[in-house]
């Protein structure tokens, strides 16, 4: 078996999707994806790449764990033949996910005890199902559903209709259509949050941000914002950000969040990897502004 890995454009580590379709041919198994990056906040064009490998005969499998608290996922749409997530990652317990197009989970064989039914889902789900966090992942739907219906407030916040979870209640009370109007909520809210801040942090001249940085690409990014200090002293590793940032009571990892290829690629893995800020819909605009004032002190030295 041989595996080939696409190229990106390292100036806004996007996805080179001509490099990506030179790669395929006739042999080619399966394409796999990530929606988008972990790391520098990227989402790539999974539509157009799932169409692509099935143009050459491929299966298209898709990673959506950090696209999922970001977007809506519509694997219908996406027409994916494989697509994982991990619940924990949309607010819900840790439990992973895999959508399969019935053929597929019908066709392939799992690894499985005899005494199982072989039934699709059941003979790709074995023994005793964890009840609990399947429990906890429909509360997480629901979640998301009742922010759609305008039913959470998302912060102590006020109620403003600016915010995820006050917006007016649909006409159509389907679970299915509370939830799409979550994610068009979340999605222009993060965008907001991720303008301010992508803004902001352009401002503190030492800090060097990796990934879409031009407002017009927007689309094609959630607030994931991968940084360094370019020219870094020892004291302004992104683990010596982080570790500051932690003083001051700010969450922010640092490393590679195993997205090594591309610490590799951008040639930053040996000299820390990044700080990372996730921001996520719970996120205020004023968190973000007490965020970068601190980290703007600290570069200052
Ligand atoms: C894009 C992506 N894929 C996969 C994973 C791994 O998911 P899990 O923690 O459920 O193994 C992560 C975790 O951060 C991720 O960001």
């Amino acid at each position: 078996m041989t595996i080939r890995w696409a190229e990106i454009h390292p100036e806004d580590c996007t996805l080179d999707v001509e490099n990506l379709e030179s790669k395929l041919s006739s042999k080619t198994k399966l394409v796999a994806v990530g929606y988008a990056s972990n790391a520098v906040g990227t989402i790539n064009p999974v539509k157009e790449i799932i169409r692509i490998a099935h143009a050459a005969g491929a299966l298209a499998y898709v990673d959506a764990v950090h696209y999922a608290p970001h977007g809506l996922i519509d694997v219908a749409d996406l027409d994916c033949d494989f697509l994982v997530c991990s619940t924990y990652k949309f607010f819900g317990p840790h439990m992973g996910i895999l959508y399969g197009k019935r053929e597929h989970l019908q066709r392939l064989r799992p690894y499985k005890v005899r005494p199982l039914v072989d039934t699709v889902p059941f003979r790709w789900e074995w023994g005793t199902l964890n009840h609990e966090c399947i429990a906890g992942i429909t509360e997480c739907v629901n979640y998301i559903a009742d922010m759609g219906r305008g039913q959470v407030a998302t912060s102590p916040h006020p109620p403003n209709e600016n915010r995820v979870g006050w917006g007016t209640p649909r006409r159509d009370n389907s679970r299915r259509a509370a939830i799409v109007s979550a994610f068009d909520q979340i999605r222009r809210y993060e965008l907001r949050l991720m303008r301010r801040s992508i803004e902001d942090l352009k401002e503190i001249s030492k800090l060097k941000l990796y990934g879409i940085t031009d407002p017009e690409c927007f689309d094609w990014r959630c607030p994931t914002l991968a940084l360094r200090v370019e020219n870094q002293s020892a004291e302004e590793t992104p683990l010596a950000l982080a570790t500051k940032l932690g003083e001051r009571g700010f969450f922010a990892w640092d490393g590679n969040y195993y997205a090594l290829n591309l610490t590799e690629r951008l040639d930053v893995e040996k000299s820390g990897g990044f700080l990372r800020i996730g921001l996520v819909h719970y996120n205020t605009a004023e968190e973000v502004d007490r965020l970068l004032e601190a980290l703007e002190e600290i570069v200052r030295g």
